[in-house]
């Protein structure tokens, strides 16, 4: 079989590398791709987002399945393009996707299918905006752009003043262009992040296994939110008992409430959920596989990718037998020096062999590119995330960071502490 892979980061390098272990894959070709995806899959030059140029790509070389990974594709409706061109496709629908497409859809499904979520009210003009700030005065306030903003779209404000300029910043001055013509202002929620992603055809729902992002720039949850920048896998904070909890009052729940509205979601369905006193509720949901969850979760997967993918486009994903790893896996993402904000590309990075790889570990590349002497160079914020798999989640984070000082590149950044925190949630 011959697979198409739409994306260029390091989860689509790491949903490559598990596809590549499946008897049933012949070749596997990526677009856009990367340097370091170069390596193990043959990359084409089209724009993730290009729905029209991703089809011809299609046509030209006729994969007998294409997966497309990331958000805004999905929301663009290129699943639906793909299967009228007659190319079997995972991901959802433009329909489904808009579980992460619009927080206004999300919150109001969760609202009306009783999924356990922060209470909130939806704005268009900042005047009432502003008012019913006033008259909550609670803070901190959660601000969320409706529509897709690369991950930046929520603004935790700790007082009035900044609440105020998000909320003019995003609905008078578009501050993510039209995203951010509708908000969402909800409840701050406390406790444990626990990711969930889960396999679904919308009649059966597999989760896997659980993960924990570590979203803030800077060691100690300080600095701006980023992309993740690192994760591990599982996440202690997810017990039998939130599992259980988690799959009666949300995961199910969601299913059948997308099967409802007549929007059946067929995919990676992530659930991103906060344990707060009250029990699980609902972050958000996003509509794909997490960037940089997938780094962590699919290394632990001890099953066919592409034959789970297969079952889910034919409906019959309660006939698969999915199995994970013992032990435990660890993401360090190393990026450029000022990301999240403005960073230099082009800079060439050391350490690497020929394939962009390091003893003792596995190397997802996020953003990196061959120059003509085959030197890696840095292209893109999140650079690359370096995995390892260990039999506890103190050895995986070991042999990571181990990995993590055999690399260098000018102005390299990484947090120092990915995995504190589960490690004392034991
Ligand atoms: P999102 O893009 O919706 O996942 O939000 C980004 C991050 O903001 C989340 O991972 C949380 O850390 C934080 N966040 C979002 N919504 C809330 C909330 N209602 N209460 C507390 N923190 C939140
Ligand atoms: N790591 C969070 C996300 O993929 O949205």
């Amino acid at each position: 079989m011959k697979v198409l892979v739409v994306g260029g980061g390091g989860r689509e390098h790491a949903i490559i590398m598990k596809l590549s272990e499946s008897p049933k894959v012949d070749e596997i070709f990526c677009a856009p791709g990367n340097g370091g995806i170069s390596k193990f899959a043959k990359c084409y030059d089209v724009k993730a987002t290009d729905v029209e140029g991703m089809v011809a790509l299609a046509k030209e070389l006729k994969p007998d399945m294409v997966v497309v990974a990331p958000d805004d594709p999905l929301v663009l409706g290129m699943t639906d393009k793909m299967q009228e061109a007659g190319f079997k496709t995972f991901g959802p629908k433009a329909n489904a996707a808009i579980i992460e497409g619009s927080k206004v859809f999300s919150k109001d499904l969760m609202k009306k299918y009783d999924i356990p979520t922060a209470f909130y009210e939806v704005f268009t003009e900042s005047e009432p905006a502003i008012e019913y700030l006033k008259k909550q005065n609670s803070y901190p306030a959660v601000i969320k752009a409706d529509g897709l903003a690369l991950g930046k779209g929520v603004i935790i404000a700790q007082n009035e003043e900044e609440a105020v300029t998000a909320i003019h910043e995003m609905i008078d001055d578009l501050k993510f262009g039209k995203s951010s013509s509708r908000i969402v202002i909800e409840e701050f929620l406390t406790g444990p992040e626990v990711s969930v992603l889960a396999f679904t055809d919308g009649e059966t729902m597999v989760p896997m296994i659980s993960s924990m992002d570590h979203k803030r720039a800077l060691d100690n949850d300080r600095g701006l939110n980023t992309g993740g920048m690192g994760t591990v896998s599982p996440n202690p904070y997810y017990t039998k008992d939130v599992a259980k909890e988690c799959m009666e009052k949300i995961f199910i729940p969601t299913m059948e409430a997308m099967n409802k509205e007549g929007r059946t979601f067929e995919g990676c369905l992530y659930f991103g959920l906060m344990i707060t006193p009250k029990g699980p509720k609902v972050i958000e949901y996003n509509c794909r596989f997490g960037d940089p969850e997938t780094q962590v979760v699919l290394p632990m997967l001890d099953a066919d990718l592409y034959e789970i993918f297969d079952a889910i486009y034919d409906h019959r994903l309660k006939d698969v037998d999915i199995k994970w790893h013992d032990g435990a896996c660890a993401c360090v993402i190393m990026a450029s020096g000022g990301y999240p904000s403005s960073y230099k590309k082009g800079i060439p990075m050391e350490g690497f062999d020929d394939k962009g790889q390091v003893e003792g570990c596995f190397v997802y590349h996020a953003g990196t590119k061959l120059d003509d002497n085959n030197t890696f160079l840095t292209n893109g914020g999140r650079v690359i995330g370096v995995t390892s798999r260990g039999e506890c989640l103190k050895c995986a984070l070991n042999k990571a960071y181990e990995g993590v000082s055999k690399i260098s590149f000018e102005g390299a950044h990484y947090r120092n502490d990915i995995g504190k925190r589960a490690l004392e949630a034991k």
